[in-house]
């Protein structure tokens, strides 16, 4: 395939000044002479800032290495991760089209990128808010079909939840990554069957929860949209609060990510939540129990995705059993999804209740 320079570029490229600093960060790490090593991570941070990397940005940042512009130009045109032409404002999806995901239904993810974003690949949609393309295996093969858009993985999908997918970002949101049939990670569809003593505790596996506390998806592409042909200005102040690129190596620990998850969420998203409650009266609540009854309440740490903040939760509201839960209506469902302040949705999105029938039959 040939990979070269879009015929429509940009007037020019700088990067922020919160990416600037990184890059000279990043130049530091090598010793004298050997600027050069620092190619690829500039050449990646330019693009997680404008969404591709155009010319200006490949030659900023050959003058800023000290190499020729087609050093740094052979490099991006290389390696297929560097879009080498305008992409999505609000994502470019990446679809998988090796074997695994083939075999489970590649072929119809691509035909909803075709029909609801452009009818090739690298094409914009008509709205400028999507692109897509079809990309080797991303290493996700026993949950497929899945397709990486922005950073994050999303996997076990299907014609309608990726379909479903792509008008959630089309509507402004982020959906959470991960699995869309419930799964934590990679372990059978139908459940575990070795390693069966472990029960979780957390509401999602690693990437998932990590791509939701820091926020950092898509939206590094969507707060900076460039137009073909001249510069904008980001929408949002250099100086907006993000997740510093050090903040993000550090690691997390398990037990302070849901802490984290509904206090790192923006300001502006908790009053809508306030205004959403005062508002929409969701569903129906289900009957509470005022104490567990004889003999403790149930592990609902088992049914994946309730973490201990979560079961702690769920007791406030009365469930302290899998029989509970197991016998909420969807109305029912629907209020209780409504009221997990701060893991709103986890209900539905994990499937409590079947989990719940699950784990109340074995007791
Ligand atoms: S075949 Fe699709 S992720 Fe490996």
């Amino acid at each position: 395939m040939l990979r070269r320079l879009h015929p429509e570029q940009p007037e020019s490229f700088a990067f922020t000044p919160g990416n600037l600093e990184w890059a000279k960060g990043q130049i530091a790490k090598y010793p004298e002479g050997r600027q050069a090593s620092a190619v690829i991570p500039l050449l990646w941070r330019a693009q997680e800032q404008e969404g591709w990397v155009s010319r200006p940005a490949i030659e900023a940042i050959a003058e800023m290495l000290g190499m020729a512009y087609i050093r740094v130009l052979e490099v991006a045109s290389f390696y297929f991760m560097f879009q080498l032409q305008p992409v999505g404002s609000v994502a470019h999806i990446q679809i998988c089209g090796t074997t695994s995901c083939m075999i489970c239904g590649a072929e119809d993810l691509i035909a909803v990128c075709k029909a609801k974003i452009a009818p090739n690949a690298h094409e914009l949609s008509a709205d400028g808010k999507f692109s897509w393309e079809e990309v080797e295996c991303l290493g996700a093969c026993a949950n497929a079909p899945m397709a990486q858009i922005g950073k994050d993985y999303y996997e076990d999908l299907t014609e309608d939840s990726f379909g479903e997918l792509l008008d959630a970002f089309a509507a402004g949101e982020t959906p959470l990554p991960g699995s869309r049939k419930g799964r934590f990670a990679s372990e059978p569809l139908g459940g575990l069957t070795s390693l069966t003593e472990y029960t979780g505790g957390h509401a999602a596996n690693g990437s998932v929860e990590r791509a939701e506390v820091y926020g950092d998806t898509i939206m590094r592409i969507s707060e900076q949209p460039k137009p073909v042909g001249k510069v904008r200005q980001p929408e949002t102040p250099p100086d907006t609060p993000k997740p510093t690129p050090d903040a993000r190596d550090e690691p997390v620990p398990n037990e302070e990510l849901e802490e984290k998850e509904s206090k790192g969420r923006p300001e502006v998203d908790k009053e809508e939540d306030a205004k959403d409650a005062e508002i929409v009266a969701v569903g129906a609540k289900p009957e509470g129990l005022s104490a567990a009854r004889e003999g403790g309440p149930d592990d609902l740490k088992k049914i994946k995705g309730v973490g201990p903040k979560l079961e702690g939760l769920l007791h406030s509201l009365g469930f302290y059993h899998f029989d509970q839960v197991a016998a909420w209506s969807a109305d029912e469902v629907a209020w209780v999804d409504e009221h997990l302040e701060g893991f709103k949705g986890r209900v539905t999105r994990d499937n409590w209740v079947e989990q719940a029938k699950a784990l109340a039959a074995e007791d």
